[in-house]
């Protein structure tokens, strides 16, 4: 017998018009029966509704007033005078004493599905580098474990997983000793699903005794670092600021002092670093200024007259793209999620998989129905004193996202490899390279030995590193 009756059920499901998703209840098995209850209990029925009903009557619009969209002023990184010489001086000081402090977490977002790069299993999990194949959690465990060593400091590390990687996430880092992190810092916690629509707003089911339900976005951080009592996690700690970057992008200084130190000093509640735009169609979210805030506009909502307007130094005026590395406040997560969230999802149309009416599952060839997504700098225009900062694409952002190409595994290591060859280059070491200026040598040094220029010099300094690179020579330092 299962705890649920069917019209307990329905009852739920009636005022929403979503009954047909009980429509095998006699068939099924009591386990499929409670598995079902408890996934039609975990949803917020009502919210749902109009959020799906909305994403699929609200047309394509953004309802974004396009023709009010400024472009969003940033902090540029090299300053251009000598206030913000000063000012950044202090930043990089403010910057190390937080992290000394241990005033400062590191957070990845790690629940996306990684559908675009086809690997089988957490992105995280996925193994890259130039040399020692690692993996891109064991990139991320080494440059904390640098950085907790430079500073003197315990750095926690939350891991946001999805319920479909979630097992798989934590038995990779057990499998792997956690990579020379305290377990105890180490923190996973789960984020919220969202059930996907077909395209007459009915919830799809993926198995007769089973909704189709998927990630919430990472905007589902925010209420995940609530429920998972993570905010409290860092309360206890002393953590006042997070750092965040996504799973697949291994370059992110993952505690970048000058950051960290101009997020504080300038009383933001959520930073973010910029990208200048490599050319108009690179697809990077914008940012922007409407009605006075702060906010992103992804690329596929801005026009094209707004992605190639330029303005009077010949520049495009709305350069200033995200890679979605951020600061954000313990202090005003707090706040957003001191009662019901304000921010809105956005919709994808997706081919989802879904049982025919003998309970037969179906694969569709097109998109055929609709996921639910939060995404994170919807709170931007929510906090307080948003700060953004210029970031230089060759030492912060290398995305995985792709197989092949652009923003792939090859470019994310070529990308790699010239940061540390720059690095190498700068403490004096002669780096090989061919004619065409690329590099004749296959490098890797652990982030565990160097996470900037600086650690790389002090290492050729000390003889660890050898001053020169033989052609079409290897150097791994581990
Ligand atoms: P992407 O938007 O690139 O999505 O996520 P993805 O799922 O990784 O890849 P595709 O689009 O299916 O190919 C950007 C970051 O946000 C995280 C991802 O893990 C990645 O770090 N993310 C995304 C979540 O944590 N949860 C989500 O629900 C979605």
């Amino acid at each position: 017998m299962s705890k649920y009756t069917k019209e307990q059920l329905a009852a739920i499901l009636e005022p929403v018009g979503q009954t047909q998703v009980l429509r095998f209840w006699e068939k099924l098995a009591p386990a499929e029966q409670e598995h079902l209850g408890d996934q039609i209990t975990s949803i917020r029925w009502a919210e749902v509704s109009r959020w799906s009903q909305n994403a699929l009557h609200g047309g394509e619009s953004t309802g974004i007033p396009l023709e009010k969209l400024v472009p969003a002023p940033y902090a540029p990184l090299k300053p251009e005078n000598a206030a913000q010489s000063a000012t950044q001086a202090e930043a990089i000081a403010v910057g190390e004493e937080l992290l000394r402090q241990g005033k400062v977490a590191g957070f990845t977002v790690a629940g996306g599905q990684g559908t675009r790069l086809g690997y089988d299993g957490p992105k995280g999990t996925y193994c890259f580098s130039p040399v020692r194949n690692k993996s891109l959690f064991q990139y991320f465990a080494e440059a904390l474990l640098r950085n907790m060593e430079k500073y003197q400091t315990v750095i926690p590390w939350y891991i946001m997983t999805s319920p479909a990687n979630h097992q798989a996430t934590v038995e990779f880092f057990e499998d792997n000793g956690y990579f020379g992190l305290d377990k105890a810092n180490v923190r996973f916690f789960i984020q919220g699903q969202l059930p996907g629509f077909d395209q007459n707003g009915k919830a799809i089911l993926e198995a007769p005794g089973s909704l189709a339900l998927f990630a919430n976005g990472h905007g589902g951080t925010l209420a995940a670092l609530r429920d998972s009592g993570t905010l409290d996690d860092m309360e206890a700690r002393g953590v006042e600021y997070l750092a965040y970057w996504q799973v697949d992008n291994p370059l992110v200084s993952v505690c970048d002092p000058l950051f960290l130190g101009l997020h504080h000093l300038s009383g933001s509640e959520m930073s973010a670093r910029a990208l200048i735009k490599r050319d108009a169609m690179e697809k990077l979210g914008h940012f922007c200024i409407l009605d006075g805030q702060t906010i992103i506009v992804e690329y596929s909502d801005m026009p094209m007259d707004l992605l190639k307007q330029t303005d009077e130094s010949g520049r495009l005026r709305f350069r200033a793209g995200s890679p979605a590395i951020h600061v954000i406040s313990r202090q005003f997560i707090r706040r957003l999620t001191n009662g019901t969230l304000a921010l809105t999802p956005h919709r994808a149309l997706k081919k989802i998989s879904y049982v025919d009416e003998n309970g037969a599952l179906v694969k569709p060839e097109a998109p055929n129905g609709i996921k639910l997504e939060f995404f994170i700098f919807d709170a931007l225009p929510l906090a307080k004193n948003p700060m953004i900062l210029e970031a230089d694409r060759s030492e912060q952002f290398a995305a995985i996202k792709n197989p092949a190409g652009s923003d792939s595994p090859d470019s994310c290591r070529a990308d790699l490899q010239e940061r540390t060859a720059k690095w190498l280059e700068v403490a004096g070491v002669a780096v090989p390279r061919k004619a065409d200026g690329s590099l004749d040598a296959t490098l890797e040094i652990s982030l565990k030995r160097a996470v900037c220029a600086a650690d790389v010099k002090a290492l050729v300094d000390d003889g660890v590193i050898a001053k020169a690179i033989p052609a079409g020579g290897t150097l791994v330092l581990d």
